[in-house]
């Protein structure tokens, strides 16, 4: 029995011992088939309601060291259309309502892990995390959130994974003690949600063993409720300086809500950039916009730590849904 992760896994808040929960994703990574009977004789389904290439992948990877048989269901483009609002008059598109059809698939599975996305449209909506809140509600099993409207705790959780691996692995003094990890965001051709940038803060400050810094034009503001204690600053420059981590992410604004104000190119992370870092490590969650949001000759150096990163995408994925495995 363990309580590192309570029922369901949707953000930092449902991880009891960040510390804890790292350092079983570590161990799975040295001994991927340690628990290969865990999962013996149960399904987790993969409910994608928009496209992925590393969640899908490394999630059924994960269940499969585990034991586990993972299904794949691309709701978005083979399921019906879901409805998930109450007392919906459903005369227009939507075919199936949420409450119908979670809980089936409660019934299906073990496990339902579901990738959502905001409508960027509706700031309301998306904050209030309506569609993986309904699964919840009406599924009857835990659930992990593979990206929803707000956050992305399964990437955020391999970033600490990965911040910790080169801390372990430095030579130098800075990285390995307290280091300095700044992310900054970058130019995009259209908007993104704040998703990843919501929810790497949101770990970064709860797991408190970085100096952790934000970097953004003005009017690109995250929301309060995932930056508290963090450090924001608008001059990009200053603030990479002496970073040992770079986390570079575009994000659309919070506050006139799902727009693109400023997209100055002078906010992608170039060689010269770098050389105002401590010879930081760059960390992407992928996928990446070449010469966009970073410089070919940036993601192609030895800094560039983005590989490593997705590949322990596996490891996060199994720690967790070991541990609600063993609840
Ligand atoms: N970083 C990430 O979530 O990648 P995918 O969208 O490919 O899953």
């Amino acid at each position: 029995m363990s309580n590192i992760i309570k029922n369901n896994f949707l953000s930092v808040h449902d991880v009891t011992d960040i510390e804890a929960l790292v350092q079983k994703a570590l161990h799975y990574k040295a001994n991927p088939f340690a628990d290969k009977q865990l999962g013996a004789n149960k399904r987790i389904g993969l409910l994608f309601l928009n496209p992925s290439l590393r969640t899908r992948l490394s999630t059924q990877v994960a269940a499969q060291n585990l034991g586990m048989e993972p299904i794949v269901f691309n709701v978005d483009k083979e399921g019906w259309a879901l409805e998930f609002e109450e007392g919906a008059i459903m005369s227009g598109s939507t075919v199936e309502h949420v409450k119908d059809a979670a809980p089936i698939l409660g019934n299906y599975f073990d496990i339902l892990a579901i990738r959502t996305f905001p409508s960027l449209k509706n700031r309301e909506d998306d904050y209030s995390e309506m569609f993986i809140s309904q699964f919840i509600k009406y599924a009857g099993v835990p659930v992990i959130s593979l990206e929803s409207a707000t956050l992305h705790p399964l990437q955020s959780l391999t970033d600490v994974i990965t911040i910790q691996e080169q801390m372990h692995g430095a030579a130098e003094a800075s990285i390995a003690n307290r280091p300095k990890v700044v992310l900054t965001w970058a130019p995009h051709v259209k908007p993104l949600p704040q998703c990843v940038a919501n929810s790497f803060s949101q770990w970064m400050t709860a797991w408190g063993k970085v100096d952790f810094v934000i970097a953004h034009p003005e009017d690109y503001e995250l929301d309060e409720q995932f930056t508290k204690g963090a450090t924001i600053m608008h001059d990009q420059k200053k603030a990479l300086e002496g970073a040992d981590f770079v986390y570079v992410k575009n994000w659309s604004t919070f506050n006139d809500y799902g727009k693109i104000y400023e997209n100055d190119p002078r906010w992608m992370l170039t060689e010269e950039h770098l050389q105002l870092t401590n010879n930081a490590r760059v960390m992407h969650c992928l996928p990446v916009r070449r010469n966009v949001e970073l410089s070919d000759e940036v993601l192609d150096s030895s800094n560039s730590i983005v590989t490593q990163q997705a590949s322990n995408r596996v490891w996060a994925a199994q720690a967790v849904i070991s541990e609600i495995l063993s609840r």
